[in-house]
Parts: C-alpha cells; structure tokens; sequence
C-alpha cells in the first residue's frame, strides 16, 4: 500500500459504525500512515477517543473551545495533512457539509480544508435514500469531494439495504488514490492477469500456477494513479481490484476475444496473465471414465495474443511478461523481439519467493533502446509501480495536451 508516510486526518461522528473507524485506523498504520483522528461529540456516544488514541498514538482531537483544546486546530488540522477520510460519515454531517456548516471541530477543519477529502456515509438505509441526503451527496460530488457509496448488506438497525460502512480495504484503496500522483490521469490501461483453464471434460482442465496476483496489483496500481483499467482475468481467488473493470474469462481462447474487444480503445496493455500454451483437442462432452493404463491426450495450439495484438497496434503500449526458469534475460529479449511488444518484464519463477501464487516478485524489465532495470525482490504492487513508471514514460502525450 502507498501510505509510507503519509499524513491522514480520520474524521469520525456518531453513527453505529464508529466501532469500524477503529479497525481502519489500524490498518492505515500499519500500512504506514500518520493517523490524526477528529471526533464529533456524537461519535464519542460510541467509542472512547482512548480507543483512537491508543491505536494511533496521537492525541484525538475532538473540542474547538474548552479543555483539551488548541486555538489553531480548527485552522491547521485541515491543511497539515496529505488527505481526509470521513468514516463513517452520518446523514447530520452530509448535511452539514453540503450547507457550509461549522458548528464543532469536525465540520469547521472540513471549511478550512485544502487537501483531498474521501466521504464514507454510513446509515439506516431509508436514512441513505432520504432526498435530502442524496441531494447532500451530490453537492459534495459536485464540489470534487469523492463519496465512497455505502455498501448492501444488514444493518445494525436490523434492516437489510444499502448503508453499510464499506470493509477497510475498500475505504483503504479508494484512500489510496487520493494520495497518489495521477501521472496515469484518464489514461486507459487494459491488464490481463491469472491463469487460463483448458477443458478436458465437464470436470478436469489442464491450467498453470499463475495466481493473478502481479496482474491485480497492476491494475490496482494503475487505477490508483488515475487510469481508466479494465482487468480481463482468468479464474483466481482473488477480490475484483476496488474502481477496476473485471472481465471474467475462462480459456486463451476466451481470454484473446476479451483483449481483442478491447485492445483498440486502451492505451496500454499489459499482459500479465499466464496464457496456456495448448488446449485439448477435443473436449469431452461428459466426465471421462478411468480406462486403460496410459491415457493419450491430442493438444492443439492456442492463438499467441500478443501476435495478434501486435497487427491491431497503433500508439499503444504493449507490455509481455516472460516466466522463466532459466536463461531469463536472453529468452525475454527474444519474446521482446518476436512480439513487437515497447517493454518486456522478465521474471524469475524458480525461486519460492518469486513468481507464482506468493506476494513478492523479483523481475527485470527490458525495453527497446538498451533499457534494462533490474530490480531486487520487492512486493508485487513495488513491482508495479516500477512497470507503470516505464509505460508512464512511453506514453504518448494525451490529445488536447494533457500530461
Ligand atoms: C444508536 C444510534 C445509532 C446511530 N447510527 C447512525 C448511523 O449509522 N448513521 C447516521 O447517519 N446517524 C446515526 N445516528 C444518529 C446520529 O448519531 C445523530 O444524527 C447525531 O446528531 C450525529 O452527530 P454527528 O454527525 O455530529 O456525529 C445514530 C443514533 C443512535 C442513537
């Protein structure tokens, strides 16, 4: 996560979620940030400031007159940060917001405020629909503050609709964004990620180890830094990136129509996904019996995406990954090569720490002109960030002169 550092102001009031404002303090800091917490009087009905205390190690900011005060926080607090997260964020404070209210700490930091502010409403879900509260909402759009949407589910009122304070990770992604460089601002980026399944019959496919990891954390990333990104992935375990098109596929076959749609329209394409090589000849129609002793299984060729991607390019950059086990440099300039493709990361998947299915890649990335970064092991989102500084720097300038 991109919070090493980083100076984040929590802004919680008095909804039932405030229990959750503190699970997502602890995250922010252990993923890195500076957590100052600002409570509303209501909020403190339901956890104790101690609480935030205790887990960021900052003092909580609550009072503008009185004990505990400081003259100046209504002013500083607001601006002496890198961005504001208001989770959860009550119908009274929507309202108060929309109508330039300041009226205690919280709200009268949020007139002063410079920086960036993320809103995490979270409520009785007839309280959400209330057309006060989504006119609130769209006041607040309208002004560029960005309003995470509550999400669908029980609440604690015993309803069941939207009005859920979105999980951590949610608010922690969309957060993210907010204290990145937009260096990737509007541009459209087309990841692959994930393995392809290639079926035998109804039950049994030949496949590979890719888990879509480095694919998610490229699209993560790029969507972080402003990007437009649509994720085609084959089957994975993992959580469709927060903000990202995902586009399910499930064979090479399926998987280069979904590139092929959308490959004329991005600027970028990275193909991280682990494309089977082969699929069965022919596929079973019900599950095949055990037989004889040997089993021989016809296998024809899959269409090489990257080939066909490369008669359709025109400005785009293109992107391949190279999974070796061995001679991992000399055959990735080859596929560099052969492919047409700006830049090629080559990767090392023979180490247990590196590659398939883990959190950490060790990878060199390799372009045309004699360009080579080798970079030692880091996580797959540094690894990322490392790719999409290259692409970032390849892209043409954006029509209408843009950065
Ligand atoms: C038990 C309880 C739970 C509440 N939960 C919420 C809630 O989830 N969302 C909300 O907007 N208001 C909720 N309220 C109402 C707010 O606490 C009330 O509007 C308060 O004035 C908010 O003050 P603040 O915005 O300054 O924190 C709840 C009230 C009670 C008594």
């Amino acid at each position: 996560m991109t919070y090493n550092g980083k100076r984040i102001l929590l802004g919680v009031s008095g909804g039932i979620a405030a229990y959750k404002a503190a699970e997502l303090a602890r995250r922010l800091v252990a993923a890195g940030a500076k957590v100052k917490v600002v409570m509303t009087k209501a909020a403190q009905e339901f956890v104790t400031p101690m609480t935030f205390q205790a887990l960021t190690g900052e003092k909580v900011a609550a009072a503008m007159f009185g004990p505990g005060s400081e003259p100046l926080e209504h002013v500083a607090l607001g601006q002496a940060t890198d961005a504001i997260v208001l989770a959860p964020a009550t119908a009274n404070l929507l309202g108060k917001m929309a109508a330039g209210i300041g009226d205690d700490l919280l709200t009268t930091i949020l007139l002063a405020a410079t920086k960036p502010i993320l809103v995490c409403p979270a409520m009785n879900c007839e309280m959400w629909v209330h057309p006060a509260v989504q006119e609130n909402v769209a006041r607040l759009q309208a002004r560029g503050l960005t309003v995470l949407p509550p999400a669908a589910g029980e609440l604690a009122c015993g309803a069941t609709g939207y009005g859920r304070l979105p999980e951590p990770e949610t608010i922690l992604e969309a957060l993210a964004k907010l204290v990145s460089h937009q260096d990737l601002a509007g541009r459209r980026v087309l990841v692959t990620a994930g393995p392809t399944h290639e079926d035998l019959d109804p039950v049994r496919f030949l496949t590979n180890r890719s888990s879509g990891k480095q694919g998610y954390a490229l699209a993560k990333v790029a969507w972080r830094r402003g990007a437009q990104v649509c994720l085609v992935s084959g089957p994975t375990l993992l959580p469709a990136p927060h903000g990202v098109e995902r586009v399910d596929i499930w064979s090479a076959r399926e998987m280069l129509d979904a590139v092929l749609a959308r490959f004329p329209e991005s600027e970028a394409l990275l193909m991280a996904a682990a494309v089977g090589d082969y699929h069965p000849t022919s596929r079973s129609e019900h599950k095949m019996k055990r037989g004889s002793q040997e089993l021989t299984v016809h296998l024809t060729q899959n269409p090489d995406i990257l080939k066909k991607v490369a008669t359709l390019k025109k400005k785009q950059v293109v992107v391949g990954f190279a999974a070796e086990t061995r001679d991992l440099e000399v055959a990735a300039r080859q596929k560099l090569e052969d492919k047409g493709l700006d830049l090629i990361v080559a990767n090392a998947v023979n180490r247990a720490d590196s590659g398939f299915a883990v959190d950490t890649n060790e990878v060199t990335i390799i372009g045309r002109r004699n360009l080579v970064v080798r970079l030692p092991l880091l996580s797959k989102e540094e690894v990322a960030a490392r790719v999409l500084d290259q692409v970032a720097a390849l892209l043409p300038p954006r029509e209408g002169g843009g950065g």
